[in-house]
């Protein structure tokens, strides 16, 4: 039975050594050796045969050589595989080239320019200002004096006692006034910095601020521009609602909610269980504000609106951790 199995595994070596990377003969030999009427097979039936005092032994000595035969032959298959491909890459000019990844717009990028787009219809044109601006235009000007309770509305990161990164876009309100006279429709995307981390914060996001400034400018305005802003966004089917708040730099002032896309107004950690998500802050321009840039708080009015763009790309795209935007994950940017 020895003899029976080391020729076995002499057949096996040669008939290897002879196939070595033709891949269909090694599968046949593997048949041949292995299979379940192969040599190996016949072998065990024999077992049956041997005395009971030697069975034990024999019938260890064929299960090593089936170990030992199933190992030769695995890696004989392994390593022809490995030579067809080493082959391949080799000679063949016919394997398809990997597709190379298309650049696209960001999200936030599509969401500032489709925000753009609305406004630009509306009359609006589209201005900017810097990210890194002088206290003076961040809050003195948006009557926010030095030490005013309010700047704690907005955690602020301070480049020197003067400078800040701008908190909201709301600076170019004064920037432009200072510049033109109304009537004024302008609008003003960009980035914004606040010390603020959670799913709706990021500590740097993008605001758009909107500006209309002239004769007989009112709240019925802000209102109406605002509604067939969201409506234009969103869909004319969809909830918005303006809610009293507070600015310094307007008076009256409202914030504007939409309701939740993600759980449709039932409550959902996205907008802390209240149904509503809040897009934007917005008032009548403060009569302080005309003042400091030398208006005529008796004979103009105007509205301001700031809008959170993230906010907005969450509600249009459905998406419900802000964070998202800012990983950089391509499986996450290649959806848009
Ligand atoms: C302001 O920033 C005011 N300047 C808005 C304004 C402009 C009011 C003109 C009146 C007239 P507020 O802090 O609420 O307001 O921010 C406005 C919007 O920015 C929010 O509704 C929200 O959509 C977005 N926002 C605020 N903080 C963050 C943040 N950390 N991450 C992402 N979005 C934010
Ligand atoms: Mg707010």
């Amino acid at each position: 039975m020895e003899e029976a199995v080391r020729k076995l595994l002499d057949l096996a070596s040669k008939g290897i050594a002879e196939s070595r990377d033709d891949r269909r003969a090694l599968e046949q030999l593997k048949v041949r050796l292995l299979g379940r009427k192969g040599e190996l097979a016949a072998l065990f039936k024999n077992l049956g045969k041997v005395s009971e005092a030697d069975r034990p032994l024999v019938g260890k000595i064929l299960n090593d050589a089936k170990v030992s035969l199933e190992k030769m032959l695995a890696e004989a298959l392994e390593e022809s595989r490995e030579q067809s491909i080493r082959r391949r890459k080799r000679f063949d000019v016919t394997v398809p080239g990997r597709m190379p990844l298309r650049g696209r717009l960001h999200p936030i990028t599509q969401t500032a320019l489709e925000i753009s787009r609305i406004f630009n219809w509306l009359g609006f044109e589209t201005v900017e200002g810097p990210e890194v601006e002088l206290d003076y235009y961040n809050f003195e000007a948006l009557n926010m004096p030095k030490d005013h309770p309010a700047r704690d509305m907005q955690d602020t990161f301070y480049v020197s006692e003067d400078v800040v990164l701008r908190t909201h876009t709301s600076p170019l309100q004064v920037r432009v006034m200072e510049k033109r006279r109304p009537p004024i429709r302008v609008i003003a995307p960009g980035r914004t910095y606040r010390c603020d981390s959670d799913v709706t914060h990021t500590p740097m996001f993008h605001q758009v601020e909107g500006l209309m400034v002239g004769e007989d400018i009112s709240f019925g305005d802000l209102k109406g521009i605002l509604t067939i802003f969201v409506h234009q966004m969103f869909g004319p089917d969809v909830d918005l609602r303006f809610r009293p708040s507070f600015f310094p730099f307007t008076e009256p002032s409202a914030e504007v909610d939409i309701r939740c896309v993600m759980c449709r107004g039932g409550g959902c950690r996205v907008c802390s269980q209240t149904g509503w998500l809040e897009i934007l802050g917005s008032g009548m321009v403060d009569p302080e504000v005309f003042k400091m840039v030398g208006y005529d708080p008796e004979t103009v009015t105007g509205f301001a609106f700031g809008m959170g763009i993230e906010r907005i790309a969450m509600l249009k795209f459905g998406i419900d951790d802000l964070r998202l935007f800012f990983e950089n994950d391509l499986r996450f940017l290649m959806q848009f």
